[in-house]
């Protein structure tokens, strides 16, 4: 059965936990999985920049011992020529096994899945989605808390662009004893679909405040995001609202003790370099988890249309 996974809620919290054991398995023991993608070859198609999600998708095929081929921006494809989602996505099926796709256009992975004949995973589309990022995300706080449920997580920065937020916020909506605290500029608020359809229809409390310094105590996770630049229509806002928050040492004064500070990365300035050797600091520990969570997709959906 060919089975795409387009945006998080595609997969059940049971399946999502089975790829977090998954994951963890790998983790414990590479060897027993470097041959379990032998033979087959994973498309990467990205229409827009990527430095973990392409390489960490390319990585976790190369250690499945698969393969890859690919590109890693529309000009150097034959989308430069006009060619359309669709039929690349079909083409594509004639050479791989399994695509990953990055695309600016919200919904683009949804046509390459209508078209392809073989697996299609979301690598990030527009504002709108990011899974794999979440998937990320969720083995991250699992390794770092021993859980996915009862903490308060603060989401802070660019809450209307940043897409790995609109993701994690629908995945935790599904685990209990979740509060959530939003922190960003006025300008850069959740967009209200997420609050209405999310975080409204589960009953999650959630505050949204400008002030992190005000928060801080109170958070079991922090989740900073960077500024979409490319998100905006005019470069004067932007300017005006990148560096709206920095964390560094003295902003963590009040923080908990064991505070997991996430971020998907990349960054610009919103982490000063002196937060890097804090070891509350677990976002270059998120970039690995994102290999090994990727591994355990990869190889779930290449089983199932195996069957
Ligand atoms: N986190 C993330 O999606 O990074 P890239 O844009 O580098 O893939």
């Amino acid at each position: 059965m060919v089975r795409n996974i387009l945006d998080v809620v595609d997969l059940s919290v049971e399946e999502i936990n089975d790829l977090i054991k998954l994951a963890c398995d790998i983790i414990n023991d590479p060897k027993a999985y470097s041959e379990k993608c032998r033979g087959k070859k994973l498309a990467t198609l990205f229409f827009e920049p990527s430095t973990r999600t392409r390489l960490s998708f390319e990585a976790a095929m190369y250690e499945l011992g698969g393969s890859v081929l690919g590109f890693s921006e529309a000009q150097s494809s034959s989308a430069s020529k006009g060619e359309s989602v669709a039929d690349t996505a079909r083409v594509v099926s004639c050479y791989a096994d399994i695509i990953a796709m990055r695309h600016p256009k919200e919904g683009a992975p949804r046509v390459a899945a209508d078209n392809a004949s073989i697996p299609v995973i979301n690598a990030g589309d527009g504002g709108h989605n990011h899974p794999t990022q979440t998937l990320t995300d969720l083995l991250t706080i699992y390794r770092e808390k021993g859980r996915l449920n009862d903490f308060t997580i603060g989401f802070c920065g660019d809450l209307k662009f940043g897409r790995t937020v609109h993701s994690l916020i629908n995945a935790l909506s599904r685990y209990t004893g979740i509060k959530i605290v939003l922190i960003s500029p006025e300008e850069l608020k959740l967009p209200s679909y997420v609050k209405k359809d999310v975080l409204m229809a589960k009953g999650i409390p959630y505050v949204q405040t400008t002030d992190l310094e005000s928060v801080m105590p109170e958070l079991d996770i922090l989740y900073m995001t960077r500024v979409q630049k490319e998100r905006f229509f005019n470069e004067e806002d932007y300017l005006r609202l990148k560096d709206s928050y920095i964390l560094n040492m003295k902003k963590l004064e009040n923080a908990k003790k064991d505070l997991c500070i996430l971020h998907p990365l990349p960054r610009v300035n919103e982490i000063s370099r002196e937060v890097d050797n804090d070891p509350r600091a677990c976002y270059f520990k998120q970039v690995l988890n994102g290999k090994y969570i990727r591994m355990a997709l990869m190889l779930t959906l290449l089983e199932e249309a195996a069957r």
